[in-house]
């Protein structure tokens, strides 16, 4: 695999950035009264203004070339084929077919999967139906109200993250807990506050194995037989969302309570398959297949637009500008609706787990750098807790801002405020403010030269901190679904051009084997241990000092 930084094209657009480095962005838009036109597409409900990045129609140029170095169009092909394209664990790649059209025939190794998953869906909606309906009744003979997601990273933060931003359209009467964390007071603050006559617990887990989902499944099913179920009512209370049939009926769940999805479906790629069966019931499942027809909007959208008009291409290939010729290694996801308050979580999982990586699909170290750090809060928050640092500090930081025009809630002028805000903090990060400038201003509020000499420089803003602005029309279950999957195909972009397999997690999985071993060592609360000796120091004193509380305590 060529090393993609080697390439001319690479080389390039090295020379674009030190060429733009003095140039400040504020003198781009001066100069260039269509930047707004030139630099945004609107696709499958969403609209994306990437203006406001240090680019130039010769960086776009050498972009698109740079996508065509790195072969993006055959891999989306690759990808849309069914292709095991996840070399290291021989998989296909094939979330896109949870949410085609039911003609479209997608199909990976020979098998069928659109048939697959037209008829888990067929199951998931029937058994909605009869939740819904409240024919689905608990031991004692009463519908169930509430639910009681149990899982992980994919089968946690995305039916969890899509419950919260589709608040407007949840269900009367229903409710949903989303426990993930193997912190017991988690699951124990939940089970506070359900009645287990009402309740239904949905255990997520692909593999049926992660540590944390089946402790607190099996705490869940402990409580559930002291208050009140017996075995014989498991089915009544417990339905498994897995690839793994045989974990599942070890558990006590039997094959008609399992929802199933495959090994083509990654983890964090999965809220489109069964592990969305909580959003299904909290929002219907009606709109649950509004979200999945929003995702299959951009895909078709992804799979056929040439590369330059391509909403989920040119946001990589800012990412990928940003990332590696301006040298950003921070991304803040700034959603400017209270309802996506979920969505950096969401998105650290897909992006960080994905790009997060430093070896090439051919096993080479890479020679460039990969995915950045992603974080963010809602707006108008993080206005008042870190976007001092976005101003200001020393790093600069690259954001995507994310708003609804219409709020799904107008309440009085808050939206407006709402909005001038999400417009306002762009303008500034992009624009700045200049010594001049500021120096002009202290004038005119009537400061002393002394006092303009010791305050102006804390008063500049450097301004050329590039900001992509997502906007839509109103957050609903479509457009949430092309959201979502605008930033998986960009983030599968993104992967493409550093050359890594954005579909693997191998980077999880030393802290599991270590925390497993460690656990003897700190079980047992209460009983006299051998002093620790097999790790490094520091380990061995922390473990001695938490075994030495645990014993008094
Ligand atoms: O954190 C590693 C990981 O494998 C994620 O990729 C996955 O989403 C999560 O654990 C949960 O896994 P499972 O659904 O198998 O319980």
């Amino acid at each position: 695999m060529t090393e993609i930084s080697s390439t001319p094209q690479w080389k390039a657009l090295e020379a674009d950035a030190a060429g733009l480095a003095q140039v400040p962005m504020r003198a781009l838009f001066d100069s260039d009264p269509d930047r707004f036109a030139r630099y945004s597409i609107e696709a499958a409900g969403l609209f994306l203004d990437y203006a406001k990045n240090k680019l130039t129609d010769q960086v776009v140029d050498h972009l698109l070339a740079l996508a065509a170095a790195a072969d993006v169009e055959e891999r989306r092909a690759a990808m849309f084929a069914g292709e095991a394209i996840n070399v290291t664990e021989g998989r296909a790649v094939l979330h896109v077919a949870l949410r085609a059209a039911a003609t479209d025939a997608y199909s990976t190794a020979g098998e069928d999967a659109s048939a697959l998953v037209q008829a888990e869906l067929k199951k998931m909606k029937g058994f909605c139906d009869r939740v819904h309906q409240g024919a689905f009744k608990g031991y004692s003979g009463k519908a169930l109200d509430t639910v009681v997601n149990i899982g992980i990273g994919g089968s946690d933060l995305g039916p969890q993250m899509a419950a919260a931003a589709l608040q407007p359209f949840w269900i009367d009467g229903r409710r949903t807990f989303f426990i993930s964390n193997v912190d017991g007071q988690h699951l124990a603050a939940a089970l506070d506050a359900v009645d287990p006559e009402r309740t239904l617990f949905v255990i997520a887990s692909k593999t049926f194995t992660t540590q944390e989902t089946m402790t607190n499944a099996k705490s869940a099913r402990a409580w559930f037989f002291e208050n009140g179920g017996g075995e014989d009512d498991i089915a009544k209370h417990f339905v498994a969302l897995s690839t793994n049939a045989e974990a599942v009926a070890a558990f006590g769940i039997d094959r008609e309570n399992m929802f199933q999805f495959w090994d083509w479906v990654g983890g964090r790629y999965s809220l489109w398959s069964a592990i969305g069966l909580s959003i299904a019931l909290q929002v219907g499942f009606d709109n649950f297949t509004k979200l999945l027809a929003g995702a299959q909007r951009m895909d078709q959208h992804f799979k056929t637009t040439p590369m330059a008009q391509n909403m989920p291409v040119m946001l990589a290939l800012v990412g990928v500008w940003n990332r590696n010729f301006i040298g950003i290694s921070a991304h803040a996801i700034l959603p400017y609706d209270q309802h996506l308050a979920r969505l950096p979580a969401y998105l650290q999982q897909a992006d960080m787990e994905s790009n997060g990586k430093r070896v090439s699909a051919d096993g080479s170290v890479v020679a460039h750098a990969t995915g950045p750090v992603l974080f963010g809060e809602p707006g108008t928050n993080g206005q008042h807790a870190f976007y001092q640092l976005l101003h200001q500090g020393a790093d600069i930081v690259s954001a995507d801002f994310i708003a609804p025009a219409i709020s799904q809630r107008e309440l009085g002028d808050h939206h407006e405020k709402l909005l001038s805000n999400f417009l306002a903090q762009t303008e500034a990060l992009m624009r700045g403010k200049t010594e001049a400038e500021v120096r002009d201003e202290l004038r005119g509020e009537g400061k002393s030269d002394a006092e303009i000499d010791a305050l102006s420089p804390h008063k500049i803003f450097p301004g050329d901190r590039p900001t992509n602005s997502i906007l839509m029309e109103r957050l609903e279950p479509e457009t949430l679904g092309s959201l979502i999957a605008l930033y998986e195909h960009k983030i599968f972009v993104e992967g493409v051009i550093w050359g890594i397999n954005s579909f693997d997690q191998w980077g999880v999985e030393l802290g599991k084997v270590l925390a497993r071993n460690i656990l003897p060592e700190i079980a047992g609360a209460g009983e006299e241990k051998p002093s620790a000796t097999a790790h490094d120091a520091s380990t061995n004193g922390l473990i001695n000092r938490i075994n030495a509380i645990r014993r008094k305590g």
